[in-house]
């Protein structure tokens, strides 16, 4: 029966790849004259994509110089057209020449880097094209700290130059001294008129023309789907759709589905794939299957935006499951104004699989000083649906320009944990910017082989694997549109219960999770009574609890008031777990910041961490293909957190008491408190010191301070051995070889003599020679000494569930060896379409007791 899956879903992924190339092939035939520019470059040059790059020389007016940057971040997606620059120091034009009538796509790469000695920091300019002011006062550097990303890229839609020249100006700012302006590349695409009429919400019949504006992108999500990059995009427009689930509001956010592979999707005569690729339409998000649960809850994302412009917000729809009108029927708010009452996406379709797209229009104001779109979708009850659900397949939102032709919105503001990062930093780091630089390279070189390692991984195996794999690479680093322009920090705003303090929580983290008064924790926890404490950390203690008028189980980690590094993780966590939902990590249900109290509520874990299970407690073992099920588990959660986000994010606390378990024995990772976004780390070097546990902890990191995801793997490596052996990971009563599970381990496997350590009550049927072969090998290959020799989490993920197939058709190693190759799609569809069953449990008990202790501090002497 798996096999079968993996079948169909290899047919699927071919189907898509083929239908994708045929689109791309047809797509370049008709586009007329695209600039597709590697600014600075003196020559031609290819992308990652195998796109091609052409040099900009020959449309530059003005004076103008070109540069390297220095070094090269590895979050970048390719070298071309980041690594080159064009700077300018005064105003200068590039001029291009294009068709009269067409609409435009205007995409600006900005890659903020040191660039010929220039500080990145004091780059400030304006962008206009044609007498559009695009960008005014724009820093890079400061937006993409603000947004946690190493580049930026701005895209337009232009309105058509009835001229046929497009001007493009560059201008330096006057008002900061030593001022320059830079590009690294520059794409001006004709594109069909995808822009019309849209109405505008909460004027009867208002409408507004879209036609008579330039556009900015600001938010392009694959609702429900997966990344979908410039090369997967239809009709060679090159855009990207990132995954919608970052911006979710709150807990309850829907299950998600694909077209079952009898549904194809048709488009209808006024819907071309230019609008959206069928990867768009082919995947949804839904309510889910209860309706007393839908009728309670909006399904609502959250956008931050700039005030005082108006957005044009594109639903894209359709219909994968239900063929019937009034079945399902729902409302669609923005902004907390009815956009479309009663929608019905098979009355306006007719059809099970036809595209539609809605436009409405909305004017976000200045008046509350928060700048924040909604979209929310809530069952039509009035009408009575067969059920009582909503839908959506694809979500766009375009900025227009303003009544003087202006898009460009103040830079953003960088978040206060950034900030207090990088202060952290400034301080260990600070001597002249050349040490500083012959760091970053130090880190850079590294970052770089390992991607390249891990695609010479991917591309030994088939060709389906190879497409996908490099999907989910970009989707790893390329991916998410940032959580734009995130967070000055909240004061309360959004109720009276809270108490005037300042937060620490970013208005965008605190919006998409809930607020618990302090009153309401004490009711739900007998008022921190020690009979409900469920774990002790060194943050504090964890306390099962009650909410919602007792409906409602969790877990609630009231952190230790008095530690300053508690402030820091419990922004970290809530910032972190705010944006992340994945059926395998634990979900954060709030916080409560009262009365100098900092509590976090999660979902209930009704089994508890991975570790009393395992040894220590009188509970009765776990079976091996339990064990194996779980690892499994935590595994793509871990997966999910170094691919499936905008960033690599790095757990850093990998181990057995993070490993949590619901009732259903569900496997979540949990305590994001040390968690850190990856390229940034490296980009501001971060890592001053040391975190992790005891252990656990990789030796490289260690040794070098240097924190890549490898980390995490290798400490998921000591978890795998601490499974098959039940012991501690650290046991000093033990003669001196053995103290260490990582190393005795290793040392056994490496003799043969694995054997003779693993769990007595394993021993016999339970594990078949085949299975523990394959699962103590990919144990070993995560503890390598260097990161660079350790497999990626995706294939750990695929070794053990490779392991669990061995277990359940034990000799079948060659049929399974073959299937394995679409574990990279089985995966990424299963990583990214889990989210369904929303889990009502979990006990985020960290650093329970025994030998596991944490240390908070290990100093980089070096560094100073
Ligand atoms: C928005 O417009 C109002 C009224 O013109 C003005 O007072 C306010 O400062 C503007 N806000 C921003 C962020 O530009
Ligand atoms: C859904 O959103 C609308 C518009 O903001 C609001 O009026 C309604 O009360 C919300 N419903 C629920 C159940 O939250
Ligand atoms: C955008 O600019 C054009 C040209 O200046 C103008 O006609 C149009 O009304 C502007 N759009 C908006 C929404 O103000």
């Amino acid at each position: 029966m798996v096999i079968n899956t993996y079948i169909y879903i290899i047919l699927f992924s071919l189907i898509l790849l083929s239908l994708n190339t045929i689109q791309v092939f047809s797509a370049n035939s008709n586009s007329s004259n695209p600039y597709i520019l590697s600014c600075g470059s003196s020559k031609d040059s290819i992308d990652s994509d195998g796109r091609k790059w052409s040099s900009d020389s020959q449309y530059i007016s003005g004076n103008s110089t070109t540069a390297k940057a220095q070094y090269q971040d590895p979050s970048l997606p390719s070298e071309v057209p980041y690594m080159s620059a064009r700077i300018f120091s005064s105003s200068s034009s590039y001029k291009l020449s294009v068709s009269p009538k067409q609409r435009l796509w205007l995409r600006l790469h900005f890659y903020p880097s040191s660039y010929n000695s220039l500080d990145k920091s004091s780059s400030y300019f304006d962008v206009t094209a044609n007498g559009f002011t695009l960008l005014k006062n724009f820093s890079a550097s400061i937006t993409a700290e603000a947004l946690t990303q190493a580049y930026i890229v701005k895209e337009f839609s232009l309105i058509p130059i009835a001229s046929g020249n497009l001007n493009i100006t560059f201008t330096p700012s006057s008002s900061h001294n030593n001022s320059f302006a830079f590009v690294n590349g520059i794409e001006v695409i004709p594109m069909p008129e995808l822009f019309q009429t849209a109405n505008m919400v909460g004027f009867d019949d208002q409408i507004i023309d879209e036609q008579s504006s330039t556009l900015q992108t600001m938010f392009r999500l694959n609702v429900g789907g997966q990344y979908v990059g410039p090369a997967n995009d239809s009709a060679g427009i090159k855009r990207t759709w990132y995954d919608d689930s970052p911006y979710l509001f709150g807990a309850a956010f829907g299950v998600t589905f694909q077209a079952e592979k009898n549904v194809s999707i048709q488009y209808p005569s006024n819907v071309s794939e230019s609008v959206a690729p069928v990867d768009v339409y082919s995947t949804a998000r839904s309510m889910g299957p209860d309706p007393k649960i839908n009728s309670n809850y909006n399904l609502t994302w959250v956008f931050q935006v700039d005030s005082n412009f108006t957005y044009v917000v594109r639903f894209h729809f359709c219909e994968l499951q239900l063929t019937k009108v009034n079945q399902r029927v729902f409302d669609i708010y923005v902004n907390n104004q009815t956009a479309q009452p009663a929608a019905d996406v098979i009355g306006w379709t007719g059809k099970i699989g036809v595209p539609l797209y809605k436009d409405y229009a909305v004017f976000v104001r200045d008046e509350t000083g928060d700048d924040e779109l909604w979209v929310a979708l809530h069952p039509t009850v009035s009408m009575k649906p067969e059920f009582y659900d909503a839908l959506l397949n694809g979500l766009e939102i375009f900025k227009m320009n303003d009544t003087r032709g202006n898009l460009a919105g103040p830079n953003p503001v960088p978040s206060q944990m950034l900030q207090d990062a990088e202060e952290a930093t400034a301080g260990a780091n600070n001597p002249s910017p050349r040490a500083g630089g012959s760091k970053n390279k130090g880190l850079v070189i590294g970052g770089v082989t390992g991607g390249a390692a891990g695609v010479v991984v991917a591309a030994a195996v088939c060709i389906v694997v190879y497409h996908r794999k490099k999907k989910s690479q970009e989707s790893g680093v390329g991916a998410w549109l940032p959580l734009y322009g995130t967070s000055t920090t909240m004061t309360s705003r959004k109720s009276g219960t809270n108490t005037g303090s300042t937060s620490h929580v970013s208005s965008l983290a605190a919006a998409l999770c809930r607020h618990f008064s302090l009153s309401e924790i004490k009711h739900g926890t007998k008022n921190f009574d020690e009979s409900q404490v469920i774990g002790v950390g060194g943050f504090g203690k964890v306390y099962k609890g009650l909410i919602d008028g007792g409906s409602m189980k969790v877990a609630i980690k009231r952190s230790n008031p008095s530690s300053e590094q508690g402030v820091n993780e419990f922004q970290t966590e809530i910032e972190m777990l705010s944006k992340l939902r994945h059926r395998h990590l634990v979900s954060l249900i709030g916080f409560c910041e009262e009365e100098g109290e900092m509590i976090l509520v999660y979902d209930y874990m009704a089994n508890g961490t991975l570790r009393e299970h395992l040894y220590k407690s009188n509970k009765p073992p776990l079976s091996w293909k339990q064990r194996l099920e779980i690892c499994i588990g935590a595994a793509r959660g871990l997966h999910y957190l170094h691919t499936g986000a905008r960033y690599t994010i790095i757990h850093r606390d990998v181990k057995t008491t993070n490993i949590l378990l619901d009732e259903n024995w569900v496997a979540k990772v949990s305590d994001f408190g040390l968690s850190k976004t990856g390229p940034n780390l490296q980009q501001t070097h971060v890592s001053t010191m040391v975190k992790g546990s005891f252990g656990y902890l990789d030796p490289e990191y260690f040794r070098r301070q240097q924190l890549t995801e490898k980390s995490d793997v290798y400490s998921f490596g000591v978890v795998l051995f601490e499974v098959l052996c039940a012991r501690p990971a650290l046991n000093a009563t033990l003669p001196k070889e053995q103290v260490s599970l990582g190393d005795w381990a290793l040392h056994c496997q490496k003799r043969g003599a694995l054997h003779e350590i693993i769990d007595p009550h394993l021993k016999g049927a339970q594990i078949n020679p085949e299975c523990l072969k394959k699962f103590a090998e990919t144990a070993e290959k995560c503890l390598s000494d260097h990161g660079l020799d350790r497999p990626s989490m995706g294939d750990v993920l695929w070794n053990l569930e490779f392991a669990l197939q061995l277990l359940d058709h034990p000799g079948e190693g060659s049929v399974v060896a073959e299937v394995r190759a679409s574990d990279a799609c089985a995966m990424h569809i299963a990583t990214l379409g889990i989210e369904e069953e929303s889990s009502t449990a979990s006990v985020p008990v960290d650093g329970l007791t025994d030998s596991s202790v944490v240390f908070s501090q290990f100093v980089n002497q070096q560094g100073r």
